[in-house]
């Protein structure tokens, strides 16, 4: 089932493309297209195009593409009829009922509503004898009432059924609960048990306000601390931030990027509202991108001890590579945000402001850290930290920045700048050389489709996968010659079988008279719908060219005739000699 094709074509119509996307994309006009910075990568020179003629998009830098439901279902976290709804509703359209398998939707939507209820019931039992010790446990964290209603903190009592019977009388079933991982199956397979007992619970909200996941604290030393939801169809750790639904609207463009849900939490009654955190991973790129959506600044706000110092490093370079601003602030004497605050009492919102105004930026930080490491008061120590430093102020981009960089450091160690400068003109040189390198061994693989994970098979026959690449390009682009071209090339001929669907699909529509492309996301994964894109995007010579029609055909048509020498030597003599004749002709 699918929506109907005339319901598509009109929402289309109706959502242009650049429109959309400039709400999210600062877009410039370059030639025939819009270009702008990839929302779904970081980069610094613009590689995200939008072609307004044909509604599509596609980012050269990370190869995401497809047109604007792809676009909204990318940004906006939706699955394809969530994305078309959302379309439908901002053009004011009604979406036809019942024509179309919503069942994925349909099943998101349930474990929305079992997630909130969920955090209803664990709030309530709060207030129960039950959720008293929870209660306690909280409070004693210095957690204010109005704290905990705010975050919608609760409790998971220690009965292993209370949840699933709470929500089996609200009418959820087996299935829904154990989707939600609210619940889980017991092995014997008689019935469900609830996920998370004896902890005090964290529910994880999404900017639409939607409850996705919930982490669970343990109120002793047990092992483990924290347990969070599973992934589910609704929630993704990794691309999640926990608090950003408040943090988006605390009115700063900074955010303070916190290890734990209780950093954040102390933090926002402290007044700091623009707290978030990961969910109990490393700092992905997907959230990096996410944050930047609300930021132009994040200060990096991890714990004191070594393992927040490993990830203070990776978050830095995931930040650098997403193009924000970046400062880090050092909590002092081995404490997280939380404990620091609290152990200033009344004065923790002040204090906490302070080291704020005091933490350095990215370069400030890591040259502190390479201080720390060497001993300059020996030579051997004061060449080993002028060399890492060099290195360190090299990356920066802008040449003021450099030098003023350079003048401190010269001045702190007492050398001549203009030996420093040298230094880093030598690392600026070598590392661009690498930087060009390791771009040509990117293209080079890129080229051979080595690296593919979606064309897997284009490595292996280059040839006949470019000309039936091509040719699906053109009958896109040219469906007047869809006659033509199937009759003098039939899908069995494809060898690339991956390439070969999209050729079946696109046939396929453009016989029932239908746009070759209006459905596509309906019936590819999103990373199938991107490679089409690209293949779009990359202009394959002469877009409508006849000639070049014809040669992709006659490739396609030699190719499809050759065998392989495994297939040759399984031949009889008769058939090889039928197979021969063949290729002699193919030849003339
Ligand atoms: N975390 C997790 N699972 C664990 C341990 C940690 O998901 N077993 C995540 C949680 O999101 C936690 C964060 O990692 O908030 C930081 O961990 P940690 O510093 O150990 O916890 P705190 O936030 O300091 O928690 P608390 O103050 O409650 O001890
Ligand atoms: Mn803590």
């Amino acid at each position: 089932m699918a929506f109907p094709e005339s319901f598509l074509q009109e929402l289309k119509m109706r959502n242009d493309i650049t429109e959309i996307v400039s709400a999210y994309v600062g877009l410039k006009r370059r030639g025939r297209n819009m270009v702008g910075l990839c929302p779904f990568h970081g980069e610094k020179t613009p590689s995200f195009n939008v072609y307004t003629e044909n509604g599509s998009f596609y980012c050269f830098g990370c190869g995401v593409g497809g047109d604007v439901i792809t676009f909204i279902m990318k940004i906006e976290n939706l699955d394809y009829v969530e994305a078309v709804k959302f379309l439908a509703q901002r053009a004011g359209m009604n979406v036809p009922e019942n024509s179309y398998d919503d069942s994925m939707s349909k099943l998101r939507t349930r474990i929305f509503e079992a997630n909130r209820e969920a955090a209803r019931f664990y709030y309530a039992t709060l207030q129960t004898p039950q959720g008293a010790v929870g209660l306690e446990y909280l409070h004693r964290r210095a957690l204010s009432d109005r704290t905990i209603r705010h975050f919608g903190l609760g409790f998971a009592d220690n009965d292993w059924t209370s949840l699933c019977r709470h929500l089996y009388d609200k009418g959820f079933r087996d299935d829904e609960i154990v989707a939600a991982n609210l619940g889980v199956r017991r092995r014997n397979g008689g019935g469900i048990y609830d996920r998370f007992t004896n902890r005090v619970m964290f529910p994880i909200i999404d900017l639409r306000g939607n409850v996705v996941a919930f982490g669970g604290r343990i109120m002793t030393d047990e092992k483990p601390k924290y347990l969070n939801t599973s992934d589910t169809p609704v929630f993704k750790k990794s691309t999640n931030l926990f608090s950003l639904n408040n943090a988006k609207n605390s009115g700063s463009r900074t955010l303070i990027l916190c290890e734990g849900y209780m950093d954040v939490i102390t933090l926002n009654q402290a007044g700091f509202t623009n707290a978030v955190a990961t969910l109990g991973t490393a700092l992905t790129s997907e959230q990096a991108m996410l944050m930047k959506r609300y930021a132009d600044e994040i200060v990096i706000c991890y714990d004191s001890d070594e393992a927040g110092q490993k990830a203070t490093a990776r978050a830095i370079s995931i930040l650098r590579n997403a193009g924000v601003l970046i400062r880090v602030l050092s909590v002092p004497s081995g404490k997280d945000p939380d404990e620091f605050i609290k152990s200033k009492g009344k004065d923790g919102p002040a204090a906490f402001k302070a080291i704020i105004e005091k933490s350095g930026n990215d370069v400030e930080y890591r040259l502190s850290k390479l201080r720390q490491l060497y001993n300059a008061e020996t030579t051997d120590g004061k060449v080993a930290y002028l060399n890492e430093a060099a290195r360190v102020v090299s990356t920066i981009s802008s040449p003021i920045e450099r030098d003023v960089y350079a003048t401190k450091i010269c001045n702190e160690l007492g050398i001549d700048k203009g030996a420093f400068n040298q230094q880093m003109s030598r690392i600026l040189h070598s590392s661009n050389r690498e930087a060009a390198k390791k771009e040509i061994r990117q293209i080079q693989t890129d080229l051979s489709g080595r690296n593919d994970k979606i064309n897997t098979e284009h490595y292996k026959k280059p040839r006949s996968s470019s000309a039936e690449e091509a040719l699906v390009v053109y009958l896109i682009n040219n469906s007047d010659c869809a006659n033509e071209i199937s009759e003098k090339v039939k899908p069995e001929q494809f060898q690339n079988l991956f390439i070969r669907r999209y050729y079946e699909y696109v046939l396929n529509r453009i016989e029932n008279g239908l746009e070759p492309l209006t459905n596509l996301a309906a019936d590819f994964t999103a990373d199938e719908v991107s490679k089409l894109y690209e293949l779009m995007s990359r202009s394959i010579p002469a877009a409508s060219n006849t000639d070049a029609m014809r040669e992709y055909i006659k490739v396609i048509n030699e190719e499809s005739t050759k065998l392989t020498a495994d297939d040759v030597k399984s031949l009889s003599d008769e058939e090889l000699k039928v197979y021969i004749d063949k290729i002699r002709k193919n030849k003339q």
